[in-house]
C-alpha cells in the first residue's frame, strides 16, 4: 500500500469507527426486503436492481421477480422474454439479460449455487468487483470489500480524499481504505452499514454530519471540506435528439419488431422507432416510410402524428414523435435491410411482452382507445 498518495486510518481510528458504525446500524437500519435474508440468489437480484436505481424503485420489482422466480435454477430455466417483463420500466436492460445469462452459467458449471470465490463470481456476466464484495459478504460474511456510490462519497470524506474517485488512484485509494475499515465478523452487515451511512446521513448536498456517529473521525469534518468532497466529475450535458415511432396497423393488428443484440434495447419489443431529419411534412413521410421499410420491411403509408412524448436515456434527450401508418405491402425480396424479428399482434397481446417504457405507453393508448 506504500504507493498510495494518502495515508490510511490507523488501527485506533478503525476500531473506533467500526463500534460507532456498528451500534449506528444497530439502531437505524432500514427494514429493506433483501436485509432479511442470507440466500446469494436473492442478495445478487437486489444488489444488480440497486446498482441504478433508488431504493423505494426496486423494492415491488424485486418481489414481484423473486416470487415469480426465486431459485437460481427457475430463472436460468425462464426464457430471456420473461425475465425482461419482470424487468421492464427499471430499465438498463443489459442487467437483467446477464444475470438470466449468468444464472444459466450457474446451472451449468456450479450446480446451481453461486460461487463462493469471489475471482470465480467475477467471470460471471454483469458480475464485477462491488457485486462479487456484496453478495459473497452478505450471504456468508466472506472478508470482502465494497465500493459504490454511496459508499465512494463516505471513505472520500473519511478521508478527505480530494482526488477523483473514479480515477485510477482515487479507485485505488477508495478499494484499499473499504477492506481496511472491514471488521473480522459480520461483515455483510458491516457493508451495508456503510451504505446505509453513505445514503442516509453522508449526503451528496446536505450531509447530515450532526447526526453522523463518525463526524469527529472524518477528515473532511474536521477540515469543512465536504462540500468540495467527492470532487465532481463533470456531467456532460444531454443531447436532444428527435425521433419517431409508428404505429403501422393492419386489420386490427400491429406490427412490432424485437431489438436485436447490440442495440439499446436488446431482448425488448417495441414498435418501430428512429431518429429523424426531416422538417417538411411530405418529406417526413417519406423518412418515415423509408426507415419502417428498412427496420421491418413494411411498406406503409404514413399518416399523421398523434402525440409527442418526451424521455431521457442514458445522455440523451429524446423528442418521440407518434405517427399512425396504414400498412400497404412488404417490401420485395429480402426483408428490410436490418431484418429485424417482427410480429403482428393484437393490441391485448402486447401485455405478455416486453416493451421499451415508450413502447408501453403507446401499447396502453392503443388499448384505451
Ligand atoms: N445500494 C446498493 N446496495 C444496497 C443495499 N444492499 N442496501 C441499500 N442500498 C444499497
Amino acid at each position: 500500500m506504500g504507493d498510495l498518495p494518502i495515508s490510511l486510518p490507523d488501527a485506533t481510528w478503525r476500531q473506533k469507527f467500526r463500534r460507532r458504525l456498528r451500534a449506528w446500524y444497530h439502531r437505524h437500519a432500514r427494514d429493506l426486503p433483501w436485509r432479511r435474508t442470507r440466500d446469494p440468489y436473492a442478495i445478487w437480484l437486489s444488489e444488480v436492481m440497486l446498482q441504478q436505481t433508488q431504493v423505494a424503485t426496486v423494492k415491488p420489482y424485486y418481489e414481484r421477480f423473486l416470487a415469480a422466480l426465486p431459485t437460481i435454477e427457475a430463472l436460468a430455466q425462464t426464457d430471456e422474454q420473461e425475465v425482461l417483463r419482470l424487468w421492464e420500466g427499471l430499465g438498463y436492460y443489459r442487467r437483467a439479460r446477464q444475470l438470466h445469462q449468468a444464472a444459466r452459467i450457474i446451472l451449468a458449471d456450479h450446480g446451481g449455487r453461486f460461487p463462493r470465490d469471489p475471482k470465480t463470481a467475477r467471470l460471471l456476466p454483469g458480475i464485477g468487483r462491488y457485486t462479487a464484495g456484496a453478495v459473497l459478504s452478505i450471504a456468508f460474511d466472506a472478508c470482502e470489500p465494497i465500493l459504490e456510490a454511496n459508499t465512494i462519497r463516505l471513505l472520500s470524506r473519511l478521508l478527505a480524499y480530494t482526488g477523483n474517485p473514479a480515477s485510477t488512484v482515487g479507485q485505488k485509494v477508495l478499494w484499499a481504505m473499504a477492506k481496511a475499515v472491514l471488521p473480522r465478523g459480520q461483515v455483510g452487515k458491516f457493508n451495508q452499514a456503510l451504505m446505509e451511512l453513505g445514503s442516509e446521513v453522508c449526503q451528496l448536498r446536505q450531509p447530515r454530519c450532526r447526526q453522523c456517529p463518525v463526524s469527529d473521525l472524518c477528515a473532511a469534518n474536521l477540515r469543512g471540506l465536504q462540500p468540495q468532497i467527492p470532487a465532481v466529475t463533470r456531467k456532460t450535458r444531454p443531447e436532444a435528439v428527435r425521433e419517431a415511432a409508428v404505429i403501422v396497423e393492419r386489420r386490427g393488428r400491429v406490427l412490432v419488431l424485437r431489438w436485436p443484440e447490440g442495440r439499446r434495447w436488446a431482448g425488448l419489443w417495441d414498435f418501430p422507432r428512429f431518429p429523424i431529419h426531416a422538417q417538411q411534412p411530405a418529406a417526413l413521410r417519406g423518412e418515415l416510410a423509408e426507415e419502417v421499410r428498412r427496420l421491418t420491411g413494411a411498406v406503409v403509408a404514413p399518416g399523421q402524428r398523434f402525440a409527442t412524448l418526451s424521455h431521457r436515456v442514458t445522455r440523451f434527450r429524446i423528442t418521440l414523435d407518434c405517427h399512425r401508418a396504414e400498412y400497404l405491402s412488404q417490401a420485395d425480396g429480402q426483408a428490410g435491410a436490418e431484418a429485424m424479428e417482427t410480429r403482428w399482434l393484437r393490441p391485448v397481446e402486447l401485455a405478455n411482452y416486453p416493451l421499451s417504457s415508450t413502447g408501453r405507453w403507446l401499447a396502453r393508448r392503443l388499448l384505451n382507445c
